[in-house]
């Protein structure tokens, strides 16, 4: 196992912190065992399929076999929006070079990568100020295939290409949806479009070891095999493992104790590496929307649910961090940490008569980078703020995998606690159904 996950700063003691006693674990372990318990069972029945999609050969290798022939194209551009889009660009992010669609083409040895997951007109129109279609190809992702931001997106990306390449748009496409539901898949039966199936017992937000995330990740050349390798092996040690040396249970736990039993409801991941706040991005959809919810599983109104915020080491240290101090007892933290980051670079020793660049001179960005994320995180711990720190020893394939499948496993987890189905998204139809009516769609009129 690479990643860590460090919760001392969660617990209480030490005298300083309000963090959770002990004795609350214990009264959640009965809950947790029996989470753990219907996460097997619910495996067996092929309920919680996203774990066993590292073991999808099937899958993994049309997905590798589909992304053979982007190497013919200067841009891969990705349509899809929340769990469709979050996923791949969270693992984009975490694994390629910082800069790739600046790199000249042979450094970058892949396509350049665009993800649209809005609907912003300037947005859309400009990219296609940077790509020409003609050399570009289009990943139109959607599980349902009817989703407006998706739907519209499709609409002037196939416009685009007919005017750019005529009869040959439907070479530029590979569209991934259910394998046989949806407008998007009948429109891959209609104009014979290249398609890959999302399993349709994987929800959106879990899809991301599905051709969703497989694709784009293979034709952007990352390092595919061992992602899932790290996702299994995570799997295994979050299905196996007792409530106390369980990461998932942990994580789970700590942070739902923390909301229900504290008044922390506002849960702040801290990236301190660029490459891994998109990961904090992702984390946020899949914690919100799964957990933010109305009704329990007995039907009961109960209005649950953390509220998950992103935020950048250091540079939300002069944004954020006056707040996280001193601001109200509501939150709890948990950073992400990377002790050993790609690259060195020293900081060279000049201007020693000025007191504000002498001190760094002759150590590391590397060092300063750690000292400000322990510092950080002592404040906060000084200032009663619980927190946890899951530690990434470098930002690899594997321990990306790893930490993919912890969340996924822990909102199971905290689903289970919180007494909420943690796979659905009642709340966000309404706002769908109203604006299908205000577009006009068919059967939407009233
Ligand atoms: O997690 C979810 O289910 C959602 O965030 C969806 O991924 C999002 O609404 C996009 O849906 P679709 O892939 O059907 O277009």
């Amino acid at each position: 196992m690479h990643l860590k996950l460090d919760i001392s700063n969660a617990l209480s003691p030490p005298a300083a912190l309000d963090g959770i006693p002990p004795s609350t674990l214990t009264e959640l372990q009965p809950k947790l065992t029996e989470a753990i318990e219907r996460l097997k069972q619910q495996r067996q029945q092929g309920n919680a399929p996203f774990l066993d999609l590292p073991d999808d050969k099937e899958t993994i290798e049309l997905c590798r076999n589909a992304a053979t022939r982007s190497k013919n194209f200067e841009n891969f551009v990705l349509a899809g929006i929340g769990g469709s889009a979050l996923g791949p660009y969270a693992l984009f992010r975490g694994l390629a070079h910082p800069f790739h669609n600046l790199l000249d083409a042979s450094r970058r040895q892949a396509p350049r990568f665009f993800v649209l997951d809005n609907i912003d007109p300037d947005t859309i129109d400009a990219l296609f100020d940077l790509i020409d279609p003609a050399r570009t190809l289009f990943n139109i992702i959607s599980k349902s295939g009817s989703t407006a931001e998706t739907a519209a997106a499709s609409l002037v990306i196939i416009d685009a290409l007919k005017k750019s390449v005529g009869k040959k748009w439907k070479e530029h496409i590979v569209v991934t949806t259910d394998p046989e539901k949806g407008d998007l898949r009948q429109l891959v039966r209609e104009e014979n479009l290249e398609a890959l199936p999302i399993p349709p017992s994987v929800g959106g937000r879990f899809s991301l070891l599905t051709p969703v995330g497989l694709f784009p990740a293979f034709c952007l050349g990352l390092d595919v095999d061992n992602l899932l390798l790290g996702a299994k092996a995570m799997a295994d040690v979050c299905l196996k493992a007792g409530p106390r040396e369980n990461p998932a249970v942990l994580f789970a736990a700590l942070l739902y104790a923390f909301d229900t039993q504290c008044s922390r409801p506002i849960q702040v991941m801290m990236a301190y590496a660029d490459r891994l706040l998109p990961l904090a991005d992702w984390w946020r959809q899949l914690w919100a929307e799964s957990l933010g919810k109305r009704l329990s599983t007995d039907g009961k109104e109960i209005f649950v649910g953390p509220t998950p915020v992103k935020a950048l080491g250091a540079t939300d240290q002069h944004s954020q961090v006056q707040l996280y101090i001193e601001g109200p007892q509501d939150k709890v933290f948990i950073f992400l940490e990377v002790q050993e980051f790609e690259r060195d670079v020293p900081l060279p020793s000049a201007f020693g008569h000025l007191s504000s660049l002498e001190y760094l001179g002759g150590k590391t960005m590397n060092r300063l980078m750690a000292v400000e994320c322990s510092a950080t995180r002592e404040a906060l711990t000084k200032a009663k703020r619980p927190n946890m720190t899951l530690k990434f020893p470098k930002v690899t394939a594997a321990a990306l995998g790893e930490a993919f499948m912890l969340l996924e496993i822990a909102t199971i987890y905290a689903g289970a606690l919180y007494n909420v189905n943690p796979l659905d998204q009642p709340g966000v139809e309404h706002g769908k159904i109203l604006t299908y009516k205000a577009m006009g769609r068919k059967g939407y009129d009233d």
